[in-house]
């Protein structure tokens, strides 16, 4: 996730850029820039760092012009730097590019633009466009544009901008968000409508595959595969300034909740063969040896990606059949864990910088362990540190209460343990295809579930007044229960536990009683009938029961009170629907009571002491 801002008029670009990137920060922040053009020749500032630096290192360069575009990034494809700040241009300097999103193929386009002869100056994926615009431009930037699409494949909102044709703006979507404002004698692009919401109101939200042509004076809206002009609805936007930024929800949470199918799709993005049948984590510094020799993993996190890192042991010790270990990171740091043999310690952290997590990494390095870290930022202390690094691109999460990214965990999960499992062959290769099949439907099926919210409101109504209530599950299910337990707990004030539904009636069980609410999880077929009996001895002693169940598991859907469905996938994959509901339970009730959904008392986003 990157932010991108455009601008074309009769006013000074630089100020507009720079203000409309600030609206955009929350998209990322590990650099920022600017290029603008005055006429015959552009000029770009751009620095790592948030967009202060920018405005500064702005103020002492020469940027005159009312045609601009401008980038905040959200390090993806190389380091935060200032050679990987965006815009990017050629090596002419006639033409500049800001991206959002992921190219793909962009390791065999550079092969191929540096056999040519072209010198890159960053590491992004991103600079492949700019090149291949050079290459392609034979007097028509529109055309050229058109025709560079044809050669990327993956993600993108674009920005282009040329000195040859300093009247126009273009604009790209393909599965990047992207939007178009609509001025008098000015006109804007942005990520998002906040970036343009003090200029104007009357919006073009592209779609999939539009090209948009800016002058001060129109736009233009191109299939581009067809050039056919298309019409697109001008949107009205009635929202304030703070609704605005949260898209139009009430509350970052919700907007993080229905960025899931987004997320996961970014996180796979680039990550799975066009044919679906390998796994390609290029980023790994794993040989094949190393993945081979793995004798055992530790699996270390705080919190919610400690969750995440629960169902990472199932997947890894089902797909790769490598033991693994599981800790909390400040248990972990002072319980001396042993280290014998080849052991890949696996870190799992959103922010990157949570300091047991960092003190369990160095602790692991410092016993010799390789350490692969799972994170959502790439600049971060724990991404320099390890010696491997699985980026989850779910873009920044600014509620506490983590989301999205819990969900890009799992399925950085489900890569590295498919591409262990393919180096290790433990799993067959129709197997593997099978499952990535499944993966690749799952940001379908959350929105799907997404769309359903209104049903899991209803349940939250009936809860918020409860003193104590129950999540249970079995294998899969209570790892989910967990996760689902803590967003409750965190947000709602109301005090839960999760339990392995086997081991409530060692103990738990006398805690239920007349009206207790239930919430029990079933989403593994093997385990469906066991399930029915913990739900029975519940509802024997009184448990009101929300069950959450596959679409198909009739059984289950007799025995509760009341079902949410979710769809069907491989067993191992049901936590990124079924934790959907649950994270919706928690902000419904949240709500409800009045709390401060998006800050929760007593907590912070990042906890960097110990
Ligand atoms: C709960 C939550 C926390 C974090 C934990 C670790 O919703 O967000 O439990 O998961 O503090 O944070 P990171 O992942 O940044 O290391």
């Amino acid at each position: 996730m990157c932010g991108i801002m455009g601008y074309i008029g009769n006013k000074e670009a630089k100020s507009i850029l720079i203000d409309g990137l600030r609206k955009l920060e929350y998209r990322g922040y590990d650099s920022a820039g600017i290029a603008v053009c005055d006429g015959s020749s552009i000029a770009i500032c751009k620095a790592k760092g948030r967009i202060d630096v920018l405005e500064r290192q702005a103020e002492t360069t020469s940027l005159p012009g009312a045609v601009g575009i401008g980038h905040t990034r959200w390090a993806t494809h190389g380091r935060p730097s200032d050679e990987n700040s965006h815009p990017h241009n050629d090596q002419s300097g006639k033409f500049v590019v800001v991206h959002n999103g992921i190219i793909e193929n962009y390791l065999e386009l550079r092969q191929a633009l540096e056999e040519r002869g072209v010198v890159f100056t960053s590491q992004t994926d991103t600079e492949v466009i700019v090149h291949l615009l050079a290459e392609e431009y034979d007097g028509d930037i529109v055309s050229a544009v058109q025709r560079v699409t044809r050669k990327i494949r993956g993600a993108y909102a674009l920005g282009v901008m040329t000195e040859y044709e300093p009247d126009k703006l273009i604009a790209v979507r393909l599965a990047s968000p992207l939007i178009v404002g609509v001025g008098k004698g000015e006109n804007f692009i942005g990520s998002d409508i906040p970036a343009v919401l003090e200029h104007t109101r009357d919006v073009y939200v592209l779609e999939d595959g539009d090209l948009a042509v800016l002058t001060k004076d129109s736009v233009t809206v191109l299939d581009i595969r067809t050039n056919q002009q298309i019409e697109r609805d001008l949107m009205r936007i009635e929202w304030d300034k703070e609704q605005a930024e949260k898209d139009g929800f009430d509350h970052y949470m919700l907007k993080e909740i229905y960025e899931q199918p987004r997320a996961l799709q970014s996180t796979m993005t680039g990550r799975i063969d066009e044919a679906g049948e390998h796994i390609l984590l290029s980023d790994l510094k794993l040989t094949p040896e190393d993945v081979r020799g793995i004798d055992k993993i530790y699996i270390v996190a705080c919190g919610t990606a400690y969750h995440a890192g629960l169902i990472g042991k199932h997947v890894i010790e089902s797909l790769a059949h490598i033991p693994v270990e599981i800790d909390v990171a400040s248990e972990f740091r002072y319980r001396r864990p042993l280290f014998k043999g080849k052991t890949l310690t696996i870190v799992v952290s959103q922010s990157g910088e949570t300091a047991d997590t960092l003190a369990a990494l160095r602790e692991a390095k410092r016993h010799g362990s390789a350490v692969l870290a799972i994170t959502n930022v790439v600049g971060s202390s724990i991404a320099r540190e390890a010696d491997h690094l699985l980026t989850t691109n779910a873009g920044p999460e600014i509620a506490v209460a983590s989301t999205k990214a819990y969900t890009s965990q799992l399925v950085a999960f489900y890569l590295l343990g498919l591409y262990l499992a393919e180096g290790r062959e433990t799993v067959s290769s129709q197997e593997r295809a099978a499952l990535i099949a499944d993966l690749r439907k799952l940001p379908e099926q959350v929105e799907a579930i997404l769309a359903h919210a209104e049903e899991i409101h209803a349940f939250a109504r009936s809860i918020q007044d409860e003193g104590h209530l129950f999540f249970i599950g079995r294998g899969l299910d209570y790892a989910v229960a967990l996760e689902g337990s803590l967003k409750l707990k965190e947000i709602s004030y109301i005090h839960s536990e999760a339990y392995a539904a086997g081991e409530l009636k060692h103990g738990t069980l006398a805690l239920i009683e007349e009206g207790t609410r239930v919430i029990a999880l079933s989403t593994q077929e093997q385990l469906h009938e066991k399930m029915v009996s913990n739900i029975t001895e519940v509802k024997a002693r009184g448990a009101v029961v929300l069950g959450i169940a596959l679409e198909d598991n009739v059984e289950l859907h007799r025995s509760v009170d009341e079902v949410c469905l979710i769809p069907s996938t491989h067993s191992l994959l049901t936590p990124i629907l079924s934790v959907i509901p649950l994270q919706l339970i928690a902000y419904y009730t949240s709500v409800a009571l009045g709390n401060d959904v998006d800050r929760p008392r007593n907590l912070a986003k990042s906890v960097t002491v110990e």
